[in-house]
């Protein structure tokens, strides 16, 4: 009988230590913060959307604070101060930028919000390559200016440069609304060129990331994805694939103990052996 009991149960603990084994394998290695921020932000066509941004599928520690970003009919857009702006391209290699438009101009000049572009200076700063637009809406009709575009209810004025003198002065129209373009777009409007206002608009303008771009760099290079420390819930962590790092991931193959992510590895494996050999024991 107790032979028997033996012989019942025997393979169902080797199954269950094999099981519990390969669980905690899985887990090692793949740190969850590594995996979860090791994904881009999954919204529509524009890829490569990735720290200090979060949001959609990232989970916030894949970010920095004021970095949220909410998928909209396919289209990345974040808010800063009462404006939403559509992210059109990140470029990671190059002094970590990104390039947005301002939603609510996308496709038309005629029903924005009537707020100026103001950043957030501790989140974005500008990249020298842009020149302020200023749009006039709602103006008196004694007004004429040689930028115009028709919209249904009224026209809309714009400028590329501040007034100068001479010209007639749009002071009294009702909304005055500032939008950065590429300079490159204003150019190209100054000179009569096809360029219409609405893709200067909606080429957008690049905005530099406000963060420490060498450490997140670093990380990276060391094979981690850059992240919000989690223990204090602010500054800076690097997630590699077994934990995380305060900067760069520790497992390279240089580390004088063979590996990093073999040493919390072996740990778990031992103790998960161990449990079943103790329960086998114990029954004999
Ligand atoms: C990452 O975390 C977010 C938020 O918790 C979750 O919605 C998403 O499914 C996670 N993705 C992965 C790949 O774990
Ligand atoms: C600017 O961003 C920081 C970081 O998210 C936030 O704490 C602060 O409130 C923002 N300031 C304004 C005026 O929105
Ligand atoms: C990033 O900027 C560099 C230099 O301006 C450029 O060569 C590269 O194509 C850009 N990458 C993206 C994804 O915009
Ligand atoms: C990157 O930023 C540094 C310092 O702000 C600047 O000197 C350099 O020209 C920038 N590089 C590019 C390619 O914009
Ligand atoms: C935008 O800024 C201009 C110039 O500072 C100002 O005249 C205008 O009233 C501002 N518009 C709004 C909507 O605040
Ligand atoms: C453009 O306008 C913003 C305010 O809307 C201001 O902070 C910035 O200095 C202006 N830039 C230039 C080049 O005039
Ligand atoms: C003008 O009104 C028509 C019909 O309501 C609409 O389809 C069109 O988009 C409007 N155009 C602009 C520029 O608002
Ligand atoms: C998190 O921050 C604390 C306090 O600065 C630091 O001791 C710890 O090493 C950090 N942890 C990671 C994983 O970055
Ligand atoms: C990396 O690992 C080695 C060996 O475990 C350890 O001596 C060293 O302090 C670690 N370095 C960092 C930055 O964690
Ligand atoms: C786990 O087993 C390995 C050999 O497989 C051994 O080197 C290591 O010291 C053991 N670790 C613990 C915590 O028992």
């Amino acid at each position: 009988m107790h032979f028997f009991l033996l012989q019942s149960f025997f393979p169902f603990l080797l199954i269950a230590s094999f099981l519990s084994i390969n669980v905690e394998l899985s887990l090692c290695q793949n740190d969850q913060h590594f995996t979860n921020c090791s994904s881009e932000l999954n919204c529509g066509s524009v890829g490569g959307i990735s720290y200090p941004f979060w949001g959609v599928n990232r989970a916030s520690y894949c970010g920095k604070a004021g970095y949220e970003v909410q998928c909209q009919d396919n289209v990345p857009v974040f808010n800063m101060k009462g404006v939403s702006y559509r992210i059109l391209q990140m470029n990671t290699t190059t002094n970590w930028t990104v390039k947005v438009a301002r939603n609510d101009y996308w496709g038309s000049i005629c029903n924005p919000t009537f707020v100026n572009t103001t950043l957030n200076f501790s989140l974005f700063d500008y990249v020298s390559t842009y020149t302020n637009m200023t749009l006039y809406y709602q103006c008196p009709t004694t007004i004429t200016l040689p930028n115009v575009q028709y919209c249904n209810t009224s026209s809309v004025f714009y400028l590329t440069r501040s007034m100068t003198v001479g010209q007639p002065s749009p002071v009294t129209c009702i909304n005055v609304v500032i939008v950065p373009v590429y300079t490159t777009a204003a150019l190209a409007i100054e000179a009569g060129q096809t360029t219409t206002i609405t893709d200067a608009i909606d080429g957008g303008f690049s905005l530099q990331l406000q963060i420490d771009n060498d450490q997140c760099d670093k990380c990276l290079e060391s094979g981690g994805q850059c992240g919000l420390n989690t223990t204090t819930n602010s500054g800076f962590s690097c997630f590699c694939a077994d934990q995380a790092y305060a900067s760069t991931c520790n497992g390279t193959s240089s580390s004088s103990q063979g590996g990093g992510t073999s040493v919390p590895c072996h740990s778990l494996i031992n103790y998960t052996y161990g449990t079943p050999s103790l329960l086998f024991v114990l029954d004999d």
